[in-house]
């Protein structure tokens, strides 16, 4: 039997989850297919009552549509609970189920990369405090990491973390970022800053220790000016596509049954998409 998914948004033609389904399904010859499907605000409860019936095993939710998909299936686990958001549906005896895989697709990316490290007991500081801030916080604490500084613009988002995920969150000004880089094991910034169209993350990394680890969660371009910098300092560095490609596979498993693996042909694929001039 062939298995349907597809990722709802509105807009979505700029998604590339088509292209990473796409690749493990011909990887694993899979007969089974991954199609976008642009769905206004208005029309996103219908068009979930009628997934199943119209042949989907589930789907990917974005932007705008992820609390509204969070209200209208069963939720899978306890920390998708916490974050008031899915990006996840899938069916399941006639009901659909959501979760969300940012948190573990972002832990997932610093494993790969990384073997061996462990959040447990590091100081992790985080620049931004919005919804993919959410997820990957949740799945830090998971993690049992000792310290999460978080500094953003608006200092009652990174309040409201700590009120949510507990005392080992601490809420910084924006204004004292540069100073609280001395504290990090791991730097992480979730704010859309940095990214193609966005403006400049203008940072001060003259604090951040030569043993910190330094992770950008925005993926355009592939080697954000944070990072770029970082390496430069002979930090060690992650891009964010990891993370990208790493949500994914719980979806995947959900729908058509594998899961499929991260591989080095896949980050490419995916990297040459963003960046045509890209070389490993
Ligand atoms: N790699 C992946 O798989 C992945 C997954 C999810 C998201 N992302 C990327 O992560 C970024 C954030 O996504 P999101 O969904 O969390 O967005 P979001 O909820 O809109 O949050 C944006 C964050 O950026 C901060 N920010 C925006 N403009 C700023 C400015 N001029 N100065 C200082 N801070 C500013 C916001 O601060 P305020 O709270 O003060 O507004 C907030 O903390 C996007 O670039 C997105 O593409 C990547």
């Amino acid at each position: 039997m062939t298995r349907k998914a597809c990722v709802i948004g509105w807009p979505i033609s700029h998604s590339r989850s088509p292209l990473i389904h796409g690749y493990w399904l011909r990887h694993y010859g899979i007969a089974g297919s991954y199609e976008r499907i642009p769905v206004p605000p208005e029309e996103l409860s219908d068009f979930l009552a009628r997934l199943v019936q119209r042949g989907f095993a589930g789907c990917n939710v974005t932007l705008p549509h992820k609390e509204a998909a969070f209200r209208a299936v069963r939720i899978a686990d306890g920390a998708t609970g916490r974050l008031g958001v899915v990006n996840t549906v899938f069916a399941r005896d006639g009901e659909l189920w959501g979760t969300s895989t940012d948190g573990e697709g972002f832990v997932a990316s610093l494993a790969a990369s990384l073997p061996g490290w462990r959040a447990k007991d590091q100081t992790v500081v985080i620049l931004g405090a919005g919804g993919a801030t959410r997820a990957i916080v949740g799945a830090l604490v998971d993690q049992g990491s000792g310290r999460i500084i978080i500094a953003n613009r608006t200092r009652a988002r990174a309040e409201e973390l700590r009120r949510d995920f507990g005392s080992s969150i601490e809420p910084r000004d924006w204004t004292e970022t540069s100073d609280v880089l001395g504290f990090a094991d791991l730097l992480i910034n979730t704010t859309s800053l940095g990214m193609t169209g966005q403006p400049a993350l203008e940072i001060d990394l003259g604090n951040l220790p030569k043993s910190a680890v330094v992770t950008d969660i925005v993926y355009t371009p592939l080697e954000t000016d944070l990072l770029r910098r970082a390496r430069t300092l002979g930090n060690a560095t992650i891009p964010g596509l990891g993370m990208l490609l790493h949500q994914a596979v719980r979806g995947f498993e959900l729908w058509f049954g594998i899961r499929p693996e991260v591989t080095a042909d896949l980050y490419d694929l995916i990297a040459r998409d963003i960046d045509p001039g890209y070389r490993r």
